[in-house]
């Protein structure tokens, strides 16, 4: 089964031909446009993917040495994401499954990233614990079989990736903030502050992060410019430290609690060094299987959104001109 993927719900315009968990090709178009304001302008972000998704649509069928008529499906987000964004990328999709007369299928972005973990590892033996990671998701969900989710764990106020890119920004550096506090964070002393971790005193599976936002802010505003310079590095282990210890706390518990053996890492968050080390070390105190996808499918890109378009395809579910966007859909929740 060959699928076109297409992923246009932030500031990524990709598209990826998937071949049976083979990603034929995958071509990711970065907005730059937003870079100057330190955050994504929805405006912005739907005009850059009308002009881009033709030519990445036409890129990732070259690349992949294909053509439209030997794809057997389309996938296509549709929600959760930023209106205008989304309506690029589905429309686009609803007009080529038409004039193509081919099938097609409206994807949620966070079973992308779920599903990314396939892409490489298609053999992952269900139930599989799935920490989801990105700038807008903190969540554990065990995939109990194939698109069937059961969620127990949430944040309660800020995504992980949200504080990442929330604490750069305080600490003037730019957009997005994780891959620059990751690489700073490498020269830092991570015991140069204890930062508080979010609901340590509860027993629960439920995150919170801004109460550690706030907690460097305050640190931030105590020091001078020059000392903020000095100790930056330090700060953003500090911080990368802490945000980082609750994830992996969570998900062992989660893990031991409901007894699944298997542990799959994805979303933005899950391309970050510490995570992926710590997770790694302490799954193998258990003896539980850690998976994380290829760094490349770990931000957002339409390989993903391909293979979980697959997985619905391949189960009978297809979508239909009507195909609405949904800029707040849940995971697992069933809308036309
Ligand atoms: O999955 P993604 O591309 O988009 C959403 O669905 O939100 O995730 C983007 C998020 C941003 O908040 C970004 O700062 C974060 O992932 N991120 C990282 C790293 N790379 C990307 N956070 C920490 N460390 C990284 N290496
Ligand atoms: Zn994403």
């Amino acid at each position: 089964m060959i699928i076109l993927g297409v992923e246009t719900s932030c500031d990524e315009t990709s598209a990826a031909v998937v071949s049976e968990s083979v990603v034929l090709s995958n071509v990711i178009s970065s907005q730059s446009v937003h870079l100057q304001f330190g955050g994504v302008v929805p405006e912005l972000a739907s005009r850059a993917h009308l002009r881009k998704i033709i030519p990445i649509v036409e890129e990732a069928l070259e690349q992949a040495k294909t053509t439209l008529a030997e794809v057997d499906g389309i996938a296509v987000t549709r929600g959760p994401g930023l209106i205008g964004a989304l309506l690029v990328g589905v429309n686009y999709v609803k007009g080529l499954a038409s004039v193509l007369q081919k099938p097609f299928i409206g994807v949620n972005h966070i079973e992308g990233h779920v599903y990314s973990n396939f892409l490489e590892n298609p053999d992952i033996e269900l139930p599989l614990l799935c920490l989801i990671v990105s700038g807008g998701h903190t969540q554990l969900v065990i995939l109990k079989e194939h698109l069937s989710y059961q969620l127990i764990g949430t944040t309660r106020d800020d995504a992980v990736g949200e504080a990442f890119d929330k604490v750069a920004k305080l600490l003037g550096l730019p957009y997005p903030g994780g891959p620059t506090i990751d690489k700073l964070a490498q020269s830092g002393d991570p015991e140069y502050v204890q930062f508080p971790i979010g609901l340590a005193k509860e027993n629960t599976f439920d995150f919170s992060y801004s109460g550690l936002k706030t907690a460097v802010l305050n640190h931030a505003r105590q020091l001078s410019a020059k000392d903020l310079k000095n100790h930056l590095t330090n700060i953003c282990a500090s911080f990368q430290k802490a945000a980082v210890e609750v994830l992996v706390e969570r998900t062992i518990r989660a893990a031991r609690t409901y007894q699944i053996r298997q542990i799959a890492v994805s979303g933005g968050v899950a391309a970050n060094s510490h995570l992926r080390e710590m997770m790694r070390q302490r799954a193998g105190e258990f003896k539980l299987k850690v998976y994380f996808p290829n760094l490349t499918y770990c931000t957002d890109n339409a390989a993903m959104i391909a293979r979980a378009g697959q997985e619905r395809l391949q189960q009978g579910f297809r979508s239909h001109a009507e195909l609405n966007v949904y800029p707040s859909l849940a995971l697992g929740e069933e809308k036309s």
